[in-house]
């Protein structure tokens, strides 16, 4: 056998001696995987006989269907002092993340097929990762006229949203609604009722008080949401509800998902993770938006991912440069890296304190997450593209700044210890993990 560090092969190789943990069937075991041409070939236990394939020692490590990001913003084109496709893919290879969507908050917003064309071509270009656009909903994200949603769907568009904000008004998210009911793809809805978020830069509650911060109710939240689920009711189409992050969303997604309407919904590890209290340091690396809320919150959403009413976890990777986050905590804007944490933050935060076991936690972040959003990815069956994981789950570090390949650094849990470290990513059977070669 080859050592597994040797891997470079595109065709026909197995990696064998490696615990494989198939999401999709919630089973654990020791085996090996074929690859030949790029797809998955087999995965079986034990060690059966591989003819004259090149055979790779896995060395005993676990071995998963790549994990799929649904909810990460690329930044490009516009903004690529805070990260680009290259770079973002990169992150997302040494997270383990084999595919990602990028949202349409870029600049120009991705609103036309010249946009998605744009980033198609360059993530082709990069090869880290399989990268699918979130066109927006509306013109320049701002609320005014429909974008154009059959040519973004046949540009490669697998979803619309006007994430960094919610869909202007209730009539744009029934025609939004309908017309992406055309095409089968769902609105993700980023919700938050602006009249009364404005200015709030924290959850409102006893910290926000005793940090002296203006603040957001936990509400805002819910309001949105419920006007969106009135609509989707009349409507019938798909609707995604991005980074959920309170009891009240919860409970309403649950309750209409009792009622079959055809609602999904993502979390974020921040929200599984980390708490109001955590902005005690008025460390800009915490201002998120939505907000970190309250314990009774975080506790909400972990049951949330227990009981399915959450479907998946998506990092909603947010990079900002370090200049734009070193200001005064009201002036900082909101959102954190997460790609190359995102992993070990469910491992630490979900599968050690046994809230859920390991091949359901990863269900999250990898079939579970693509059936959310209608893209291939996160599963091991045979003929499947070869998008693969290798990782430790055993293996503790301390997040450091200096660790990243984000091009930004905005990280909440630098100087946290974390478990279960990704060693390898395969992408269509081909090694991607960055080596600074690639860089
Ligand atoms: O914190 C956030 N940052 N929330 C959003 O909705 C947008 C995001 C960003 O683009 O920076």
């Amino acid at each position: 056998m080859e050592a597994i560090s040797k891997l470079r092969d595109v065709c026909d190789y197995a990696i064998a001696n490696i615990k494989v943990v198939d999401p999709e069937n919630e089973r654990i075991f020791p085996g090996c995987v074929g690859v030949e041409g790029g797809k998955i070939a087999f995965v079986e236990e034990g060690l059966p006989e591989f003819g004259d394939k090149t055979v790779y020692d896995g060395g005993g490590l676990h071995l998963s269907p790549g994990f799929v990001d649904i909810h990460v913003h690329l930044r490009e084109p516009g903004y690529e002092h805070k990260e680009t496709i290259h770079t973002g893919t990169v992150a997302a290879a040494s997270g383990g993340f084999t595919s990602v969507a990028c949202m349409p908050n870029t600049s120009p917003a991705i609103d036309n097929k010249s946009v998605v064309d744009f980033i198609l071509r360059k993530a082709k270009l990069s090869g880290f990762a399989k990268v699918y656009p979130v066109a927006a909903a509306t013109v320049g994200r701002e609320g005014e006229r429909l974008t154009e949603i059959g040519r973004l769907v046949s540009a490669g568009a697998v979803a619309v949203s006007d994430d960094g904000a919610p869909v202007s008004t209730a009539q744009m998210v029934r025609r939004v609604l309908e017309y992406a009911s055309r095409f089968d793809i769902p609105l993700i809805e980023h919700c938050e009722d602006p009249s009364t978020s404005a200015g709030g830069v924290m959850n409102e509650g006893f910290y926000s008080t005793k940090l002296g911060l203006p603040s957001v109710p936990a509400f805002s939240e819910e309001l949105c949401l419920a006007r969106d689920l009135i609509v989707l009711n009349a409507v019938k189409s798909k609707l995604h509800v991005a980074h959920v992050s309170t009891r009240g969303a919860v409970n309403r997604i649950r309750e209409a998902k009792e009622n079959g309407l055809p609602v999904t919904a993502e979390t974020a590890p921040h929200y599984i993770s980390l708490e109001e209290k955590d902005l005690e340091t008025y460390d800009t690396n915490f201002r998120v938006n939505p907000p970190l809320r309250s314990a009774e919150d975080r506790e909400a959403i972990i049951e949330g991912l227990k009981d399915g009413t959450l479907d998946c976890i998506a990092s909603d990777h947010a990079p900002h440069a370090q200049e734009e986050k070193q200001v005064e905590f009201e002036y900082a804007p909101p959102g954190m890296i997460g790609l190359e944490t995102t992993f070990s933050v469910v491992l630490t935060h979900l599968v050690e304190p046994r809230h859920l076991a390991l091949p359901q936690a990863l269900a999250l972040i990898t079939y579970k997450a693509a059936q959310a959003l209608g893209i291939p990815g996160g599963t091991l069956r045979k003929g499947d593209a070869a998008d693969l994981v290798l990782f430790d789950p055993t293996v503790t570090w301390i997040v450091s700044s200096d660790g990243f390949y984000s091009k930004s650094r905005n990280s909440p849990y630098i100087g946290r210890k974390l478990s279960g470290r990704v060693l390898h990513t395969i992408l269509d059977g081909t090694p991607v993990v960055p080596s600074e070669a690639a860089l």
